[in-house]
């Protein structure tokens, strides 16, 4: 459990990498209350400096008592670093915010988002699980709707940025764009195919379903955030040659019938929820638009004409950011809120 301080230790497992790195630019940005700062990421970093506030910090490599007096640990180094670390840091008296997805179903974890369900961090033993990117930004805008006016299916479709692979991704990305312009030979080290001037239906491993994982995340994270396993959601995750933000198709079935104007009403007050939709004047939410930004930006609200109780929207998030590093230290900013 944290305890009320006015400065804490934080911990940034996985700094050097996509979303270490935006968490350390989240920290700074929100102000949030630091006394001391450290670094992890693997041998290979071991040595190299990061900023933080204007000051060179030193990344180190993890041991079995690096997490001694440390308060917070947010942790983005993959899952399996995750299954190894994040207990040992707990031990240590540490709470840690876990972006990866090894703790995410178990049923002894809680899976948060602050603007969803806080009240699922009361339950916490040391770990809490930060979502999947494409699942945080679509239940900021479920939850209300499904408050509303009970959701009982969402179909939904996705169209992934490459950051949302790592950094390794987004250079790939850079690197098949400037060969392709320059009519040279391209490498495929991330993707099984081309992403440069591409679209991949596949996100994740694929299991016997015939769904990927990523697709799965996004079915059984949402029920265990929502706390309802009858809602009916069936999802396609798509790579997208973008460098940062996610945007998702949404068709969304409610038992009460909704009007447009009615979502958007309800969701112009939801929290981490902005509406921008105004077709006539060509306003919708676009990555560009939205990189950067802390919210989920909803547009195109319309009736599906094909149900009785249905609606169609458009959502577009920052992976990196809302998806996965601005989650996490709200997380922590809620811990320290009520602790
Ligand atoms: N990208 C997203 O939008 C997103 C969203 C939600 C969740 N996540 C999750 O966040 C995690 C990190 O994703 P990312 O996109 O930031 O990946 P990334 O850019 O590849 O970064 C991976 C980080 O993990 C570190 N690492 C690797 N092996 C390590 C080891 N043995 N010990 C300590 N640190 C080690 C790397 O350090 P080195 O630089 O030293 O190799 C690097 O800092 C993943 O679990 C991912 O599923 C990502």
């Amino acid at each position: 459990m944290l305890k009320k301080k006015d400065k804490y230790i934080v911990a940034v497992v996985g700094a050097t990498g996509a979303v270490g790195n935006e968490m350390i630019k989240t920290l700074e940005d929100r102000d949030f209350p630091v006394e001391k700062i450290r670094l992890f990421a693997s041998e290979r970093s071991e040595g190299k400096y990061l900023e933080f506030k204007g000051k060179n910090i030193k990344v180190e490599s993890i041991n079995d008592n690096s997490f001694k007096g440390i308060d917070i640990a947010l942790f983005s180094a993959g899952a399996e670093r995750s299954k190894i670390w994040a207990p040992v840091a707990a031990r240590s008296g540490c709470v840690v915010v876990d972006n990866s997805s090894q703790w995410r179903m178990d049923p002894e974890i809680p899976l948060v988002v602050p603007e969803v369900n806080p009240y699922d961090l009361k339950w916490h033993k040391g770990i809490i699980a930060n979502p999947n990117c494409s699942t945080i930004q679509m239940v900021v805008v479920l939850k209300p709707i499904h408050d509303a006016a009970k959701i009982k299916r969402v179909v939904v479709t996705t169209f992934q940025s490459v950051s949302g692979t790592g950094q390794k991704a987004i250079d790939e990305l850079l690197q098949q764009t400037t060969d392709l312009l320059n009519f040279k030979e391209i490498k495929c080290n991330v993707y099984p195919y081309q992403i440069a001037f591409n679209v991949l239906p596949h996100i994740d491993k694929f299991l016997e379903n015939g769904y990927t994982k990523e697709e799965m995340k996004m079915v059984n994270e949402t029920r265990k955030i929502l706390g309802d396993s009858s809602i009916k959601i069936t999802a396609t995750t798509v790579r997208v040659p973008v460098f940062r933000c996610h945007s998702e198709s949404l068709n969304i079935e409610t038992e009460k019938k909704l009007l447009p104007d009615e979502v958007r009403a309800i969701l112009s007050v939801a929290p981490g929820v902005i509406v921008y939709d105004a077709p006539d004047k060509n306003l919708y939410p676009i990555p560009t638009d939205v990189a950067g930004r802390d919210e989920t930006y909803v547009g195109r609200i319309r009736d599906d004409e094909s149900i009785e109780n249905g609606i169609n929207m458009w959502i577009v998030a920052d992976n990196l950011r809302k998806g996965a590093a601005l989650n996490a230290v709200q997380i922590a900013e809620t811990l320290i809120e009520t602790a």
